[in-house]
């Protein structure tokens, strides 16, 4: 059953966050003025969002890395939302999220072409449409989940149906039950941090942890992250072309295995509370003194959301090594999704076939190719639990407590 023409016309939420979008559009562009700004001032000046030249900036000087970059999934975990980004399906037919009877959730675009999630609720025959908002950012690339995001004027709220990839299904957003599902959760900071670049809050009256100057947002997780804010760095190189040392940028490698491995704990050691201003951190600085972290604790369940650092921290090869880190095994610049050959010749860059007691078992070639399946087998995350239709379906998530797992060998084993 179509909805209603009479009905179809927009709310005003919706129109609010029209204007919204139109307001991101012009945040993406006042990105590429960034650089320009930056360019003018003094070097040493530069604050906040001008200290960033932006992951386009490096096309120029740094191109190879650039275009294996952008196929990253660190690259791709935030972007502004359209048809594109957003891989879930407007089909009819596909696009709906039928919770309880009377109830669901349609996924339209306006005539226009902008996406918007639509709440509806059935009246005899007709489905009467009661709110309604603009898909304004995706968070995710897509290889598990994607989760939407939507302003009002300079508030961020999250929308309540997400996307799952493995049903490829349109989901409530995790947490979510078929009876509480609304437009009303606000999205902290933090997930912006995690997933993106940068996002400036702002103070409000009222308290409120969701408000934020929207012509400060940077999507997509930037080089600068792990290499430090580069607006100094470009335009020095911009002014001197014949400089071949780098200047105003950090060479991960440069810094101390701690400060390293900082840069990944930032986003893959769990939530944690902020006691600077998000953003604050930089690449370099201890991260201990801009976030209070809770010890690892080893009880935890695998979660997307968990402590990969953590658990990397338990394995005897990080222990027992001077300077292994995250790095040793991932190629930051490259998606490696599925490589599995390609990280198990990692593996034996300080380990051989043969030190391994299973390889008479499983042959060495098979050996060689999948240390990973046995020594980091594939985990049910029990927290972060999707509805899909009427199953509660867990995420698959690595384990990076690299050790000896017999039941998951056997399994190998047996599927060899
Ligand atoms: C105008 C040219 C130019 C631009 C634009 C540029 N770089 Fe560079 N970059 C260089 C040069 C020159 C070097 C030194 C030679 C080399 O390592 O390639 C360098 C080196 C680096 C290094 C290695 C540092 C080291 O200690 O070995 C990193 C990391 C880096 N750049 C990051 C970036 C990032 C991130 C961006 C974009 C925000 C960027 N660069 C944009 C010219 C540029
Ligand atoms: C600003 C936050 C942030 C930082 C810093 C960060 N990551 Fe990530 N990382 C993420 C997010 C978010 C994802 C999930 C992206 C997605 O699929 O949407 C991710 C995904 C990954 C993946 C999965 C890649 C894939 O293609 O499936 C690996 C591996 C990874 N990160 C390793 C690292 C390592 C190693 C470091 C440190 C050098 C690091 N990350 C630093 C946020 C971050
Ligand atoms: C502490 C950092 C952190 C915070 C805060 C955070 N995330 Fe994540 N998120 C990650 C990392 C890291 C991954 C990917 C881990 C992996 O691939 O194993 C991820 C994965 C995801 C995925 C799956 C992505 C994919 O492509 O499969 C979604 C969706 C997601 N997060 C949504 C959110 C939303 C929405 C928020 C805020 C309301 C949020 N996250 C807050 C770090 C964070
Ligand atoms: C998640 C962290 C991370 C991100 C994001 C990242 N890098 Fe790197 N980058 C590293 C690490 C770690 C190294 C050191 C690699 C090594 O020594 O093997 C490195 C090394 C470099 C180098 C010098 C050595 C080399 O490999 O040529 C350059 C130049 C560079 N990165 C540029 C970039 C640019 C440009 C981008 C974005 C398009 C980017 N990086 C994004 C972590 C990152
Ligand atoms: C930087 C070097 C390095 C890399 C890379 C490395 N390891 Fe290790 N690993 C070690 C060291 C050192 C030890 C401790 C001494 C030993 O048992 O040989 C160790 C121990 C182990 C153990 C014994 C664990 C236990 O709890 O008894 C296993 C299993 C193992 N590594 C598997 C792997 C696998 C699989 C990979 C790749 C995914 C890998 N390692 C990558 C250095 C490394
Ligand atoms: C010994 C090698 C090794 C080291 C060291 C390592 N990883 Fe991984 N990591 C892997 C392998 C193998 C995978 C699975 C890749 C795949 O199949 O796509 C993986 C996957 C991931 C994923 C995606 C998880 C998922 O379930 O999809 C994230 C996120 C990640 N690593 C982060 C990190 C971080 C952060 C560190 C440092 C604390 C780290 N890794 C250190 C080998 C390593
Ligand atoms: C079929 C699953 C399987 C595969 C594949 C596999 N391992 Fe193992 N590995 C095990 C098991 C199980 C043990 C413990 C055996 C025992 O102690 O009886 C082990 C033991 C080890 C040890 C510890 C030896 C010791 O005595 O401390 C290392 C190191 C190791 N493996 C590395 C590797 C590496 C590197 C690869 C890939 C080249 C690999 N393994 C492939 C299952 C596997």
């Amino acid at each position: 059953m179509p909805i209603d023409s009479r009905f179809a016309i927009f709310r005003s939420g919706l129109l609010l966050s029209a204007t919204c979008a139109l307001l991101v559009l012009l945040s993406a562009c006042a990105g590429e003025n960034v650089q320009n700004d930056a360019a003018d001032a003094p070097s040493d000046t530069l604050t906040g969002l001008a200290r960033y030249a932006g992951v386009q900036a490096c096309e120029a000087c740094h191109k190879e890395i650039y275009d294996d970059y952008i196929q990253t999934s660190h690259f791709r975990s935030s972007a502004h939302a359209n048809l594109e980004t957003i891989h879930g399906s407007f089909e009819e037919g596909r696009n709906v999220y039928q919770g309880q009877e009377n109830r669901r959730f349609s996924m339209l675009t306006t005539r226009d072409g902008q996406p918007f999630q639509s709440e509806e609720h059935k009246q005899r025959d007709y489905w009467l449409r009661r709110e309604a908002h603009h898909f304004d950012i995706v968070i995710g690339s897509g290889k598990k989940g994607q989760t939407y995001l939507f302003w009002m004027d300079s508030l961020l709220f999250q929308l309540p149906i997400s996307y799952n990839v493995a049903a490829d299904t349109w989901i409530l957003s995790p947490g979510y039950t078929d009876e509480m599902a609304n437009f009303r959760r606000p999205v902290g900071p933090r997930c912006i941090e995690c997933h993106g670049s940068y996002l400036e809050a702002m103070e409000s009256r009222f308290k409120v942890g969701n408000m934020y100057d929207r012509e400060t947002l940077m999507l997509g997780i930037s080089c600068e992250k792990c290499h430090g804010p580069a607006a100094n760095h470009v335009k020095f190189h911009q002014e001197h072309s014949q400089e071949k040392a780098p200047k105003h940028i950090v060479n991960p490698p440069d810094v101390s295995r701690e400060r390293q491995l900082d840069v990944c704990a930032l986003c893959h050691s769990g939530h944690h509370t902020a006691i600077k201003p998000t953003f604050a951190w930089e690449m370099g600085a201890p991260l201990d003194s801009f976030l209070l972290r809770e010890p690892f604790d080893p009880e935890a369940k695998l979660d997307v959301h968990g402590n990969q650092v953590g658990l990397f921290m338990q394995s005897k090869c990080f222990q027992e090594s001077a300077d292994m880190t995250c790095t040793t095994c991932h190629d930051m610049h490259k998606n490696e999704v599925g490589a599995t050959k390609t990280f198990s010749q990692r593996c034996l860059s300080c380990h051989t076939v043969d030190m391994c007691n299973m390889t008479p078992q499983v042959g060495a070639e098979t050996a060689a190719d999948n240390c990973i399946d046995c020594h980091m087998p594939n985990g049910k995350s029990d927290v972060l639990l999707m509805q899909v239709g009427k199953d509660m379906e867990a995420l698959v998530v690595r384990t990076h407590h690299i050790a000896i797992y017999p039941e998951a060998s056997q399994e190998f084993i047996r599927a060899h």
